[in-house]
């Protein structure tokens, strides 16, 4: 069945001016949109935020920024309540690194815990991200945790309490209330992804040995619930979420919402009638909607036939939000949205995100071009910033060889001003390098074809339990080769707009899922996506006519264990950790990046 991409929407196309709150945000441009449906009980759904909270400074299609999520989740529980309808809200991690608010304070973070605590969520949990570092994890447990009292879940994760050494779960493992207007009767877990790479002071129990747990088993047989609401930082199609699926369907047919994040992406994945998860992509790009009907409730204790499930991806900007509250400019914003967006410019302000560095000619993308483009920001790292800007003290006159993982690259990087926000964007990592003195060539050059040829080699290995290959590559790109696995069945319909509508589409995404491929609320034009190899190597200084003997082979200190990994698989008589040393000490990756672009492309 081939879906009509244009038939069942009915199309918004009121002209206003909308204006996002951020002074430096582009306004969104009108589109063509499709409507919200509602349910008995609604949902909004943000994941790997990353601390995007000021929204996309250069992207039209993302510029809302919290405060203005805060005015839009008001907005919307007042349309809900108003038909007797509940509207919940949830988060599922990933609320830390990647973006200067976040990233430049110090210590990190402490703005950003501030401006998230202005959204009341219903439910929350943390991330991967949450975890790697001790300070990251405590702050979870002293600062966001008391912060949502009692709704952030951890139903997999223990921490050490820095204050008295205790192994103490980091947050309540479960929660069950009562929806206000509906009576739905909600058991909440909140889980993370089989995760192994934390930090010693918290502990990540595998999702399948938690299931089995004497108080997991209890609660999930309490017959007096309406829905069982699953949300973490896990992929909605995953070893974890089927096994909690699973454990719940030993016991009871009761439906659960899933949700679920980590890939960046936006999915929803059906378990069976009556279970449906949805990944809300990342960035502060998307709003996930969610809608149920047919609940059983506390007044009305008969059990659902059928339940239906109905999902949207909402972009984030204010023409999107104006038009799902029918309302406008002046009647949209409440006090506390506005006041969240004032913060943030404040917080922006005394971090200087705003400090420019920089002018980028034309916009480098790290997917919508094929790897060797003109345009391809890692074609530019390659051939351009690493050549220019790779040198060691102790090293002169000797060659390098540098090798970096693409996934080192978060983010596109956009024609026009480079601030300090951008640094932080692109290349959010502290990762500094590290090298290997005088290596054959050729033997460097294996060493980075071994690592392109994973995942198949480096999964097989057993020297590296719990390493999953597809890190070395951005997130998103694993994502879209695994689900073109799994919905391949679905046929994706990209009929183009046809001429009636009365907005152009602009290029965005185009989601196909295992409800269809009407998911999207903006009907956008398709966007072609290119794959990228894990990692790259580069020489420096410029390749020329000559092919050196032997060359210094720099990495990225992230890749270390990949590239002794490589290093052993071919059987090179070196001691990666051992032997390696600091290639340019106190200089990152991405010191390096934003010194090229301050020394070649100065505005003018
Ligand atoms: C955690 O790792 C640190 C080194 O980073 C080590 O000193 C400490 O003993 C470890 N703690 C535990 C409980 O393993
Ligand atoms: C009670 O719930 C069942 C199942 O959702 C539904 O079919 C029925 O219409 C509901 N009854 C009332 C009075 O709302
Ligand atoms: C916004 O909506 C209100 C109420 O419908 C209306 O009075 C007002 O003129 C609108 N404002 C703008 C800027 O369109
Ligand atoms: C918004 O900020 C103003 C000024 O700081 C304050 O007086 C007011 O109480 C705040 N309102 C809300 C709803 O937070």
């Amino acid at each position: 069945m081939t879906r009509k991409i244009i038939l069942p929407l009915s199309l918004f196309l009121a002209v206003q001016a909308v204006q996002a709150v951020q002074p430096s945000a582009p306004n969104p441009v009108p589109v063509p949109l499709r409507e919200l449906k509602w349910g008995q009980l609604n949902f909004l759904h943000t994941t790997d935020t990353h601390g995007w909270l000021a929204g996309h400074l250069s992207e039209p299609s993302y510029s809302a920024d919290w405060g203005d999520y805060v005015s839009f989740a008001t907005r919307m529980r007042e349309v809900a309540e108003a038909d007797g309808r509940d509207l919940l809200l949830v988060d599922t991690g990933d609320r830390v690194e990647g973006n200067g608010l976040y990233d430049s304070s110090d210590p990190k973070g402490i703005y950003t815990s501030e401006i998230i605590r202005q959204q009341p969520i219903d439910v929350l949990s943390p991330g991967n991200h949450e975890l790697y570092k001790k300070t990251t994890a405590e702050a979870e447990l002293q600062v966001t945790v008391p912060n949502f009292h009692g709704h952030y879940l951890a139903s997999n994760i223990d921490i050490y309490d820095p204050e008295t050494g205790e192994l103490v779960a980091l947050g309540p493992r479960s929660r069950k209330f009562t929806t206000k207007k509906q009576g739905v009767r909600v058991v909440a877990f909140g889980f993370l992804f089989d995760f192994t790479m934390n930090y010693n002071n918290t502990i990540v129990q595998p999702v399948e040995e938690t299931v089995k747990e004497t108080w997991f088993q209890q609660v999930i047989k309490d017959q007096e619930v309406d829905l069982f609401l699953v949300i973490g930082h896990v992929p909605v199609r995953s070893k974890e979420y089927d096994a909690v699926f699973n454990a719940i369907r030993q016991h009871q047919d009761t439906p659960i919402q899933f949700f679920g994040g980590h890939l960046h992406i936006r999915d929803c994945h059906r378990y069976d009638p009556k279970a449906v998860g949805l990944a809300s992509g990342r960035f502060m790009e998307t709003i996930g909607f969610m809608s149920l009907d047919g609940l059983s409730t506390e007044r009305n204790q008969s059990k659902p036939e059928s339940v239906t499930f109905e999902r949207m991806y909402i972009d984030n900007n204010l023409f999107s939000f104006y038009k799902h509250t029918h309302l406008n400019k002046t009647t949209f914003p409440t006090e506390s949205g506005r006041n969240v967006s004032r913060l943030i410019q404040q917080y922006r302000s005394t971090l200087k995100l705003d400090e420019i560095y920089g002018c980028i000619p034309k916009t480098l993308w790290m997917s919508r071009t094929p790897c060797g483009a003109t345009d391809s920001i890692y074609a530019w790292l390659q051939q351009a910033v690493l050549p220019d800007m790779l040198g060691d003290e102790s090293r002169r006159g000797k060659p390098a060889f540098a090798i970096f993982n693409t996934g080192a690259i978060r983010f596109d990087l956009f024609e026009g001003q480079f601030t300090r926000d951008s640094a932080f964007m692109v290349s959010p990592f502290t990762s500094g390098f590290r090298y290997l003195k005088d290596v054959p060539y050729a033997q460097a050059l294996q060493v980075l074809d071994l690592l392109n040829q994973q995942p198949r080699i480096l999964a097989a290995s057993e020297a590296a339990p719990g390493f999953l290959p597809w890190t070395l590559a951005p997130p998103e790109q694993a994502a879209r080769t695994r689900l073109t696995r799994f919905v391949s069945d679905i046929p994706v319909d990209q009929t183009p707009m046809s001429s009636d509508a009365q907005y152009d589409t602009i290029p965005g995404y185009t989601t196909t899922d295992d409800l269809g491929t009407d998911g999207d609320d903006t009907i956008h034009s398709v966007i072609d996506f290119y794959d990228v190899p894990n990692c790259i190597g580069a020489l420096a200084p410029h390749a020329g006519s000559a092919v050196p003997e032997t060359v210094d082979l720099v990495y990225i200190d992230f890749i270390e264990p990949y590239v002794a990994l490589a290093a052993s698989q071919l059987g090179l008589a070196i001691d990666v950790p051992h032997e390696s040393d600091v290639y340019m000490p106190s200089t990152s990756f991405t010191d390096v990046l934003v010194a090229w672009i301050t020394a070649n492309w100065g505005c003018t």
